[in-house]
């Protein structure tokens, strides 16, 4: 029997999660927590390098447990921390840091966008791939199903892997396989480029009543006037629509997108009922799970518990043989 996959991925507390953290990464996560020991946390750290608003994020780091309990996480099965809470993934980012070559960080293209993009350019940000490097490499996960936007921090991961094994002489740390999420490609958000909260342009998946309604109205189309046919394959709200309708039902809307005579308004009303269909039970669930905040700060407990345990029968070895010796007992 072959041993059972390492599962492992991380999400950032940066904000309110939308629809293309849904369907490029949640949804994904989710599955996967049948296929194998999943390890799941809130990247609470890596998000110091654009949030400096404390209760923010404390508050980010509650939301996001709650919504993936409410999208179908279960503790019983997966994994889920706050990554803050595994001290071995600080101390393992130090070493790795100590062995990765300045040309590396160089080359990180996200870093590089997100200077771009506004954010300050301090020194968390340059080594960012380090700490995801650890947050990896601590569990010895197999497997880091992330979005195409992650790849190359992956590579980054298995190099300093391959690295440190090769510095030490020996298998200490485990070379994962990245996973690219491939089941959409990109969700486009409301102005047509992708959803993301950088650009104000996401639909929230717990979004409801008039802010939803307001949000799914203001998505970008076209001037083709209501009677004229009008092309699916170029419209936002049918790119939207499709994440949420069976073939049959996309084919029946195409059909009628082509016929003429029905207006982009329509269209952003199908696909309003889609989303408060789609997400539904989950609204509900994450209604009463809000009431029961003892029990979501249990799972964070519990979870971080077991990823201790794991980071630290990873990490002994690594003190061994680095020469790091701990001259009192620590959890
Ligand atoms: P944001 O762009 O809103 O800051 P993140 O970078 O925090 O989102 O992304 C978290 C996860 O969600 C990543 O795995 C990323 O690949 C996925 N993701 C984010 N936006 C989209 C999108 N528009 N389409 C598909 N996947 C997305
Ligand atoms: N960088 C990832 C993102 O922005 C979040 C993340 C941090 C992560 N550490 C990780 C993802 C480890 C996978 C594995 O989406």
């Amino acid at each position: 029997m072959s041993k059972t996959k390492t599962i492992l991925s991380g999400i950032q507390p940066s904000g309110k999660l939308h629809i293309g953290n849904y369907f490029g990464a949640i949804r994904q996560h989710i599955a996967m927590q049948e296929e194998g020991e999943a390890f799941y946390f809130i990247a609470n750290y890596h998000s110091l390098t654009s949030l400096s608003d404390g209760e923010q994020l404390r508050q980010n780091t509650i939301d996001v447990t709650l919504d993936y309990l409410a999208l179908g996480l279960d503790p019983e099965k997966a994994t889920f921390f706050a990554q803050s809470d595994v001290p071995q993934v600080t101390e393992l980012a130090w070493m790795l840091g100590t062995l990765c070559p300045v040309s590396l960080m160089e080359k990180g293209v996200s870093y590089k966008d997100k200077i771009a993009a506004g954010l300050s350019p301090n020194i968390g940000l340059f080594t960012y791939p380090i700490l995801q490097a650890a947050d990896i490499l601590i569990y010895h996960s197999d497997v880091v199903p992330v979005g195409e936007d992650q790849k190359q921090n992956i590579e980054i991961t298995r190099d300093l892997a391959g690295k440190f094994n090769h510095m030490y002489d020996g298998e200490y740390l485990v070379i994962p396989e990245e996973h690219i999420v491939k089941s959409v490609a990109v969700v486009p958000g409301v102005d047509g480029r992708k959803m993301s909260k950088s650009y104000d342009n996401t639909i929230n998946i717990f979004a409801e009543g008039k802010a939803l309604k307001k949000r799914v109205m203001s998505i970008q189309t076209d001037s083709t006037p209501l009677d004229e046919p009008k092309d699916p394959g170029t419209c936002n709200v049918f790119a939207l629509i499709k994440l949420f309708a069976d073939e049959e039902t996309q084919a029946e809307i195409a059909d009628k997108y082509r016929a003429g005579g029905y207006g982009y308004g329509h269209a952003k009303k199908e696909l309003l009922g889609m989303i408060k269909e789609y997400f539904g039970e989950a609204r509900e669930r994450r209604r009463e799970l809000a009431l029961d905040l003892d029990y979501v700060h249990d799972v964070l407990r519990e979870g971080s518990k077991k990823a201790r345990e794991r980071a630290e029968t990873v990490m002994e070895p690594i003190r061994e043989v680095t020469g790091i010796v701990r001259h009192f007992k620590h959890v």
